[in-house]
């Protein structure tokens, strides 16, 4: 693939596009199928390589800062990839194992989706499942999970759906957390300004909260994914 072929890539539901080295990196870690590779600075591409990540192998082709500018105006370098094969979300929800899934209804912020995959990942979830009008490959989504996506399987569904799996409400009203929440549950997060649906919240089995000290209305999002999944792992002594 050429640098000037990016542009129309970005459009293409079967290739991604990765926007600096940490999510080449992980992405390249978790079997990315690279498409191509641009830099204008080689030589700072190597030490990044050689610092944070010996195990993983580039070739970057090299351009001007100006040509690479002008596909992406932030990234000292850049890739593009297959899309990898990944459950559909239905898939994902069928997945065997105690992991929960991870919920997210009607995301707003790429970058905060990204971090909740991110955090999905590191944690052990099964999956990410996104409802809404953002995509969660989205190019800046990859940007804020560094390149997580290609850990774990992230999938848009049009409507809630939870298979055969508890549905926990993670809601700042809800009963403080305990590790009485079931294994592979799904555990659904709101939208970054109202929070969870009406619909989403009488369907769900239980609604359970992170108590927050008094005054505080809410965790930003992906905070609060991360606190759920950590908290989960301490208190089943895990
Ligand atoms: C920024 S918050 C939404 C704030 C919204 N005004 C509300 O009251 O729910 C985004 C999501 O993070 C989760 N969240 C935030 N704080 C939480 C807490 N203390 N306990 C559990 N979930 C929390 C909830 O799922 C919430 O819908």
């Amino acid at each position: 693939m050429r640098l000037d072929e990016v542009a129309r890539s970005r459009r293409d539901p079967g290739v991604v596009v990765l926007e600096g080295f940490h999510a080449i990196k992980h992405a390249v870690r978790f079997g990315a199928d690279l498409l191509g590779v641009w830099t204008a600075d080689p030589a700072e591409v190597a030490a990044l390589i050689a610092r944070l990540a010996p195990d993983i192998a580039l070739d970057p082709t090299v351009v001007s800062e100006a040509e690479l500018a002008a596909v992406v105006p932030r990234a000292q370098v850049l890739a593009v990839a297959r899309r990898p094969r990944q459950p559909d979300p239905d898939g994902i929800l069928a997945l065997p194992g105690p992991a929960p899934v991870i919920l997210l209804e009607e995301p707003r912020h790429l970058g905060n989706l990204g971090a909740c995959v991110r955090v999905a990942a590191a944690a052990g979830a099964a999956g990410v499942i996104t409802t809404g009008v953002q995509d969660p490959w989205h190019p800046d989504a990859l940007r804020g999970s560094a390149g997580l996506h290609f850990a774990l399987p992230v999938a848009r569904s049009r409507v809630i759906r939870t298979g055969d799996r508890p549905l926990i409400a993670l809601d700042p009203t809800g009963e403080p957390l305990s590790a009485a929440v079931p294994e592979r549950a799904v555990l659904a997060f709101g939208t970054e300004r109202d929070g969870l649906s009406d619909e989403l919240l009488a369907r769900a089995d239980a609604r359970l909260a992170l108590p927050m000290s008094p005054g505080v209305s809410s965790l930003n999002l992906a905070t609060a994914v991360s606190g759920v999944l950590f908290a989960l792992t301490a208190l089943r002594g895990r």
